[in-house]
This record gives structure tokens, C-alpha cells and sequence, in this order.
């Protein structure tokens, strides 16, 4: 098999479930070892432990990103077991809705620092590291939410946003020494909460239909899907992407609303 990412490490946020896991299912499949980093011990331990059961290197590491004590815990956690990081994948978020006129200050720090500062928090403590390797890439998780949004989405689209300016500033500053970083737009992706979102909607079937034909593809997107984008910008063979955003939607954000 052609591992691309055979002899590298790599440290996932949120990869018990969802599009985290998918992402280190596929940087599992090319080779890289992992930390499982996640503030949810049990999908955190089974996933980890999952990996383990398959033949791959990978251990949990419990770190809530919006602690940066945690976040330094977790990546040492990392280098003890595999004295690099070559590859962080800020994935971990959550979509959050909030009135922008009756939103506390309180609530703004919480969404903002579960949904961009904990992705800078890690950069923070992982770039020290990837500079004295002389590589590394750092692969944002952003979402279409970043340069378009809809109707009550504040302020994850704000954070998502963010992400972007994180990336652009990360590859200039950083670009010197050899790390990369990528911005990922997802769309509509087959998670726990988008299930929730057809779950609870009056009728989920039309509304699992209408979302399907929003697309040109006519379907959502597959964490698997995602994870095969990161594992290829994760690889050599993406070496000279850097500084951008790739979005990964099916079409959707081709569409005009009309
Ligand atoms: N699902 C989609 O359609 C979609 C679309 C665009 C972008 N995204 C983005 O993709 C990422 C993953 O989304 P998902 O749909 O897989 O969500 P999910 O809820 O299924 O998974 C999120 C994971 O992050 C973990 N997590 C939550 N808070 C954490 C914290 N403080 N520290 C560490 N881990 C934490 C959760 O325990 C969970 O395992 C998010 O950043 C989300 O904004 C998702």
C-alpha cells in the first residue's frame, strides 16, 4: 500500500466522532500516527483504541481547547509518545446561534474560543516544535460559513472567518521554516449534528431531500470525504499549497440563492 504519511504524526482536535475521526481514519490510512485529542473521553478512548486494534500508532490525549494548560498537556502527551508533530489538524467546533443584539459577552468568549481562539492555542505551542523539525503543516478546519453564511449562524460564521485570517497569517509568518498552513471548507457534512438537524425537523425526510438537491452532487458530504482532502494536503504531494482555503461542498456554494 502507498502510505504518504508513513514515518509522520499527526494531532487532531475532536477526532472521536464526526469529520475528526473521519480525518484520522484517512491520515491513519497513509501512514501517520496519531493523538486522539479530544475533550469527550470515551469516543476519545475508543477511537484511539480503535486504531490501536487495527495495527496503528495512536494514543488519546483528553484536552479541552478552550483551555491552553490542557492544550500544552495534550501536545507533550504527543511528543512523549512520538518525539514529533508533523501535521495539527484543528478540527474541533460547533455551530452556535446567537441573537447578536442579546448575546453576552460571556457567550461571545465561550463561541469564540471553542471556535477560533483554541485553534490558534495550538498553533501557538505547535509551531515552536514544527520550526525546530524544519516542517510542518497546520490544516484548519473552517467551513463554507467562512466567506458566505445564512440567516442566524452569528457568530460562528464570525470564528469560521477567523480561521481564514489564522491561516493566511500562519503561512507568511511561518512559510520560512518550512510549515504550511491550509484552510478546509466543508458544506453540508453527514455528522451527529447535521443527523440532529434532520432529526428534528418537522418533516426529516423532505428536509433530507431538499438539502440533497441544494447540491449539484445531490448529497452531503462524508467525513471520509474531508478526511481524504486533509490526508492530501497533509502529504508532500501538496507541498506547495499554502496560505489558501479549499472548500469542499459538493457544489452548494456554486449555486446562486435565487
Ligand atoms: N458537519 C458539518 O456539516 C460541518 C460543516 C462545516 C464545518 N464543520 C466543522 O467541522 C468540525 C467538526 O464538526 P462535526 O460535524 O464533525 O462535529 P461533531 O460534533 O460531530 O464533532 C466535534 C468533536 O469535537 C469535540 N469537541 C467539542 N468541543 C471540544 C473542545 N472544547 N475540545 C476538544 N474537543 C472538542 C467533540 O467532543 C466531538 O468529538 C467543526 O469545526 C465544525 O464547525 C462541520
Amino acid at each position: 500500500m502507498c502510505e504518504r504519511l508513513k514515518d509522520k504524526s499527526a494531532f487532531v482536535t475532536g477526532a472521536g466522532q464526526g469529520i475528526g475521526r473521519g480525518i484520522a481514519e484517512q491520515l491513519a490510512a497513509q501512514g501517520a500516527s496519531l493523538t486522539i485529542a479530544e475533550i469527550n473521553e470515551e469516543t476519545g478512548r475508543s477511537t484511539a483504541d480503535a486504531f490501536r486494534q487495527a495495527g496503528r500508532d495512536a494514543i488519546f490525549a483528553a484536552v479541552d481547547i478552550r483551555s491552553e494548560h490542557s492544550i500544552i498537556a495534550g501536545i507533550a502527551a504527543h511528543l512523549g509518545r512520538f518525539g514529533r508533530l508533523d501535521i495539527l489538524v484543528n478540527n474541533a467546533g460547533a455551530n452556535q446561534h446567537y441573537d447578536a443584539s442579546k448575546m453576552s459577552v460571556d457567550e461571545w468568549e465561550a463561541s469564540l474560543s471553542l471556535n477560533l481562539r483554541g485553534a490558534w492555542l495550538c498553533c501557538k505551542h505547535a509551531l515552536p516544535l514544527m520550526a525546530r523539525q524544519g516542517s510542518g503543516v497546520i490544516i484548519n478546519i473552517a467551513s463554507v460559513h467562512a466567506t458566505m453564511t445564512a440567516y442566524n449562524f452569528f457568530p460562528y460564521n464570525v470564528a469560521k472567518s477567523g480561521l481564514l485570517g489564522l491561516t493566511r497569517s500562519l503561512a507568511l509568518d511561518w512559510g520560512h521554516k518550512n510549515i504550511r498552513a491550509v484552510a478546509v471548507s466543508p458544506g453540508w457534512v453527514r455528522t451527529k449534528p447535521v443527523l440532529e438537524h434532520f432529526a428534528g425537523a418537522d418533516d426529516p425526510v423532505a428536509e433530507i431531500e431538499r438539502v440533497n438537491n441544494l447540491h449539484p452532487l445531490k448529497r452531503i458530504g462524508t467525513p471520509e470525504n474531508v478526511g481524504a482532502l486533509v490526508a492530501f494536503l497533509a502529504s508532500d504531494a501538496a507541498s506547495f499549497i499554502t496560505g489558501t482555503e479549499i472548500v469542499i461542498d459538493g457544489g452548494i456554494s456554486a449555486r446562486h440563492a435565487d
